[in-house]
C-alpha cells in the first residue's frame, strides 16, 4: 500500500498552471482572503501551532520566524523565497513551482501581509531559468487580479513580487550570499551579525523562507478539521516532500506522513534498488549530510529518530547507493562538489577542502597513514567549528559520518 499522502500536494494536476481562473476555480487565494481578516500574530502563531520548521535544510521554526520578522520595527521590509535548490539530489521545489505556481504566489503575498513587507523577491536557481517564463506569467495574473499592487483586498495592504535568477552557484542558496547576489554583487556569505532578519536584502529586514515552506502556508491556514495535525508523529507533526535518488528504480518526490519507515520510502515508493542490488550506503538531505548503512532502513522518517541515527532530515533528500560504488569513491565525488563550490572567502572552507580532497585520493590508493586519518578528522573538526558558513561547517558531514560508520573503507593496508 502506498504510503504518500496529498496534503502540500492536494493541488497536483488539478488545475490549469497558466491560469489564475482555473487556479480559483478549485479555492486559489482563498487562503489570502482568510489571511487578510486576521492579524499577523495570528498567522504566525497558527503555523507555530502546525510546528512547522522550514523546510531549507536547517529545520527553523516558521511560526517562530514570522513571529520575529513582524515584530523588527521598520516602514519597510521584505520577503524572500529561496528557491536555489543547489544540494544535490534535492529537486522537491522545482516540482512544486511546476505543479502549484500560484500556491508559492500565494504563500508569498501571506508571508507579506504577515511581517508587513512591501516587497517579495524569488531567487531561482540558473538551472530552473525554464521556470522563469510561467513564475512570471503567474505574477502578472495575480496583479491584474488585484492580488498583488496597491491596496489589495481593500485591506490598505501594498506588496509586489520581483523575480530573480542565480548564475549556478550553490552557496548562493545560504541567506546572505542570496541577498548578496540579488543586490548585483558576487554571492558570497557576510559576516554575521548583522543577521538578515534584520539587515537583509538592501539593509531592509528580510524574512527568508523555502519554496516548500511557503507553499505549505495556504493549506495551514484552510485546514480547519486540523488534518495536518493528524499526520506524522508528536515530535515531527505533518507532512514532508522527500525527493528520492540515485539507483532505486523509481526515483521521484513524493510527500510523506512524518513517521512511515525509510523502507517505505526507499523501497515502496521509489520502488527499491536497480537490479535488486545491495545498498552501499544513503545519504540524508543532500551533499552536506551525512550517510548511514542500509541498517537504517526501519528508522521511521522523523526529524528525531533520524537524529537518533545520526543523520538529519535536512534538505529532504534521499539518496541511495548500491553495491557498485566505494564509500570512498563516493566521498571523493561530494569532496569535488565542495572543494568546487567553496567560495574561497575563508581560509577553514578554501583550504580544508583542499586538504582533504588529498587525503581521500590517498585512501583510494591504499597509501594513507593513521596520521592522514588523524588529519582528517582534525580539518573536518576545525572546518564544522571556524567556518563562516554552513558550506564550509557542513562540507564534510558525509566523511565524519562514513569514518564512523563504514570504518573498513578507511583500513590501513
Ligand atoms: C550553503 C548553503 C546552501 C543553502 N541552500 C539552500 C537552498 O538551496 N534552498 C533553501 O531553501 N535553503 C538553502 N539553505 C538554507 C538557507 O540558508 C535558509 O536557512 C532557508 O532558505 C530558510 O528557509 P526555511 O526557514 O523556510 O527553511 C542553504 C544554506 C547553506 C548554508
Ligand atoms: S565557509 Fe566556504 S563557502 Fe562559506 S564563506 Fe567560507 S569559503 Fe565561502
Amino acid at each position: 500500500m502506498s504510503k504518500a499522502v496529498c496534503f502540500m500536494t492536494k493541488n497536483f494536476g488539478k488545475y490549469d498552471v497558466k491560469s489564475i481562473g482555473s487556479y480559483m476555480a478549485i479555492g486559489g487565494f482563498n487562503a489570502l482572503k482568510k489571511a487578510v481578516n486576521m492579524t499577523g500574530e495570528e498567522i504566525a502563531s497558527t503555523l507555530a501551532t502546525a510546528k512547522i520548521k522550514g523546510r531549507g535544510g536547517a529545520g527553523y521554526d516558521m511560526g517562530k520566524k514570522w513571529s520575529q520578522a513582524k515584530s523588527v520595527i521598520a516602514d519597510n521590509k521584505v520577503v524572500v523565497c529561496n528557491a536555489d535548490e543547489g544540494e544535490p539530489c534535492t529537486f522537491k521545489d522545482r516540482t512544486l513551482i511546476e505543479h502549484d505556481p500560484f500556491n508559492l504566489i500565494e504563500g508569498m503575498i501571506i508571508a507579506g501581509y504577515t511581517v508587513d513587507a512591501q516587497n517579495g523577491y524569488i531567487y531561482l536557481r540558473e538551472e530552473y531559468s525554464h521556470l522563469r517564463p510561467l513564475i512570471l506569467d503567474a505574477i502578472k495574473q495575480a496583479k491584474t487580479y488585484g492580488f498583488l499592487g496597491e491596496n489589495i483586498l481593500g485591506k490598505g495592504f501594498n506588496y509586489n513580487i520581483h523575480l530573480y535568477s542565480g548564475a549556478g552557484a550553490y552557496v548562493c542558496g545560504e541567506g546572505t550570499a542570496l541577498v548578496e547576489s540579488i543586490e548585483g554583487k558576487s554571492g558570497r556569505p557576510r559576516m554575521k551579525p548583522p543577521f538578515i532578519k534584520q539587515c537583509g536584502l538592501y539593509n531592509l529586514p528580510t524574512c527568508v523562507n523555502n519554496v516548500e515552506s511557503l507553499s505549505l502556508v495556504s493549506s495551514i491556514l484552510l485546514d480547519d478539521e486540523k488534518k495536518y495535525l493528524t499526520y506524522g508523529t508528536e515530535g515531527s507533526v505533518g507532512t514532508k516532500l522527500v525527493s528520492v535518488g540515485g539507483n532505486v528504480k523509481n526515483p521521484g518526490v513524493f510527500e510523506i506522513p512524518f513517521g512511515v519507515t525509510v523502507r517505505d520510502i526507499v523501497y515502496g515508493l521509489a520502488g527499491g534498488i536497480v537490479d535488486d542490488n545491495e545498498i552501499k550506503l544513503i545519504q540524508f538531505g543532500g551533499a552536506s549530510g551525512k550517510i548511514a548503512t542500509k541498517s537504517i532502513l526501519d528508522t521511521p522518517y522523523t526529524y528525531e529518530d533520524l537524529r537518533k541515527d545520526g543523520v538529519g532530515v535536512g534538505s529532504g533528500a534521499i539518496l541511495v547507493v548500491d553495491e557498485r560504488t566505494s564509500v570512498i569513491d563516493f566521498l571523493r565525488t561530494t569532496q569535488e562538489f565542495f572543494s568546487h563550490e567553496s567560495c574561497g572567502q575563508c581560509t577553514p572552507c578554501r583550504e580544508g577542502n583542499r586538504h582533504i580532497k588529498l587525503l581521500l585520493k590517498k585512501v583510494a590508493e591504499s597509501t594513507h597513514t593513521t596520521a592522514d586519518l588523524a588529519s582528517m578528522r582534525k580539518i573536518a573538526k576545525i572546518m564544522a567549528m571556524s567556518s563562516l558558513c554552513g558550506l564550509g561547517e557542513t562540507a564534510q558531514s558525509a566523511l565524519v559520518s562514513a569514518m564512523k560508520n563504514f570504518e573498513e573503507a578507511f583500513q590501513i593496508k
